[in-house]
């Protein structure tokens, strides 16, 4: 039986191609040595379709690269719950015995597609999690912590690591300048100048989720957490020189590292650990808990352990599997949540906006960005879109039919005068003077109601006249409707007016 991690990696693959090439179309090729010319010695002509589609799909072969973390590898495993964790989160990857099929891309910050792996720099630890509930992405680093405290910030640091100016050179005098202007970047620039800023391998370093998110039980009863991800292979890092040595050596060591290890069966694995704070705890711990450039001692919130990943697949396609897999802190699942870390909730956004942009909108119909199980969604159509809805599904919400609405949403009252409460599926809120963040209506006062002002437009303004026309317009274009919209029609407009329902209703028999 295939396994979930290899039908992830089939998918999109097509079956091995044999005899004579074809256009794009399918068509035969008649050459790919030799193209038409006008006599052997005249120009090149512009219906030579398949010289100028093949011209021209060359020259579209790149998406734009990530802007951080352009220069990556990646590979695909399982993780493995090993412990029992259900009495803190309810999500169904966590939950003890759960085989999860997983992708993870390991990166640098602040070099372009082709730059060393040894090049001094954080490095990217990011890991996707196909789960029964939908994607779930951990999209964290080898350090505990980060230079800043506030998203709004990102793109100076970024632009002060990346090329810059006339030279197009990198400049150590703009890093040392935004760092030292940033004094929250203290604690992540130790780690990046210390041992962990070269490590030897993606296999041999630790990988964290940094941020502190939040788990929330099957009661709906919440604690914040951090993951850790342990490497069983070592911490090995490389010194300055011998990472600098390396950068010229081979740019590409610590792909090539990874990809010939799970080649040769030797994969890689790390434990999967958790701090866990209590959710009041938060008020009062010594350090803010929400705050990225902070670890939580280990002293006063020990390591849990949850289960482990391993690596044993490679991808089958390096741009399909890996340049276009999409991975987002904003993929989440029920059973964990955001916090009210700024720099996470800059996050949530900036990555889907990124791959719309770099990918294009329908990346998530991609093979290596679709969820286990199909979407359910009004969001149709838009550049590239493979997946469609069968014909007689609706294309809005609310509907009389039975594609759904949100769990929250009861389909007869559905309105935006509808309060649902506490949104607690993205966190609850630890301050108890602060605000909570809440799907709410609008604030009614003593006369509000969704009917009034529309049955004063029709008894106190409208003469007689007007009142006809309006339910001669009504009742034609409530032709072709079902018998079951029809009824709510009449009900509709029985709540604006009664009189004005009686019309449209008498009204409508007449035409139908
Ligand atoms: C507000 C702060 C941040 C913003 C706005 C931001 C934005 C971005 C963007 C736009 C990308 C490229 C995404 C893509 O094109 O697919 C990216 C990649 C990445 N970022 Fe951030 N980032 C932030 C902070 C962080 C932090 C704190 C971490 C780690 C704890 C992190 C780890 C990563 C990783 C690992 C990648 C590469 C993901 C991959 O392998 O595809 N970023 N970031």
């Amino acid at each position: 039986m295939t396994s979930p991690t290899d039908k992830i990696l089939a998918s999109g693959e097509v079956p091995a191609p044999t005899g004579h090439t074809t256009q794009l179309n399918g068509a035969p090729v008649a050459s790919e040595n030799v193209s038409i010319t006008a006599g052997p010695q005249g120009p090149n002509i512009l219906n030579d379709i398949h010289l100028i589609e093949k011209l021209a799909h060359f020259n579209r072969e790149r998406v734009p690269e990530r802007n951080p973390h352009a220069k990556g590898h990646g590979a695909f495993g399982e993780l493995h719950i090993t412990h029992d964790v259900s009495q803190y989160t309810k999500a169904k990857l966590f939950q003890p015995g759960t085989v999860t099929p997983m992708a993870v891309r390991f990166s640098t910050v602040a070099g372009e597609q082709g730059s060393p792996d040894t090049w001094r720099d954080v490095h990217g630890f990011a890991l996707r999690f196909y789960t029964e509930d939908g994607n779930y992405d951990i999209v964290g680093n080898n350090t505990p912590t980060f230079f800043l405290r506030d998203g709004i910030k990102f793109p100076d640091f970024i632009h002060s690591q990346k090329r810059v100016g006339p030279s197009g050179l990198r400049s150590a005098d703009a890093q040392w300048d935004f760092w030292t202007r940033t004094p929250e970047s203290a604690h992540q620039v130790t780690y990046l100048m210390g041992d962990r800023g070269t490590p030897k391998t993606s296999r041999h370093q630790d990988g964290f989720g940094s941020h502190t998110f939040q788990w929330i039980n099957a009661e709906g009863t919440p604690v914040w957490i951090k993951y850790h991800f342990k490497t069983r292979q070592g911490w090995e890092t490389f010194t300055d020189a011998e990472a600098e040595e390396m950068a010229g050596k081979n740019a590409d060591y610590q792909r090539e590292d990874l990809f010939n290890a799970i080649e040769r069966g030797d994969f890689p694995i790390w434990d999967v650990k958790v701090q866990i704070m209590p959710f009041e705890e938060a008020e009062t711990y010594r350090w803010n808990p929400f705050d990225l450039t902070k670890t939580w001692s280990q002293k006063d919130y020990p390591l849990i352990d949850v289960g482990y990943f391993v690596l044993n697949r490679n991808p089958r396609n390096f741009f399909a599997q890996i340049e276009q897999l999409a991975l987002d802190p904003g993929n989440l699942v029920p059973g964990v949540g955001l916090s009210p870390d700024r720099m996470l909730m800059a996050r949530a956004f900036a990555y889907a906006d990124a791959q719309r942009y770099r990918i294009g909108p329908n990346y998530r119909q991609l093979p290596v960005n679709q969820p286990l199980h199909p979407v359910n969604t009004y969001s149709h159509q838009g550049p590239m879109a493979y997946q469609f809805n069968p014909a007689d599904a609706p294309v809005y919400s609310p509907n009389r039919f039975d594609k759904g609405a949100g769990y929250l949403d009861d389909g007869e009252t559905s309105s935006s005068g509808v309060s649902y409460g506490q949104a607690a599926d993205y966190y609850v809120n630890p301050d108890p003077h602060g605000t909570d963040l809440v799907r709410a209506a609008y604030v009614k006062h003593p006369e509000d109601d969704d009917f009034i002002q529309a049955g004063i437009l029709y008894r106190e303004v409208m003469d007689d006249g007007a009142k006809a026309r309006l339910v001669d317009n009504i009742t034609n274009a409530m032709r072709g409707i079902s018998e079951g919209v029809e009824a709510r029609v009449y009900e509709y407009w029985t709540n604006v007016d009664a009189e004005l329902g009686q019309r449209v209703r008498e009204e409508f028999a007449k035409k139908k």
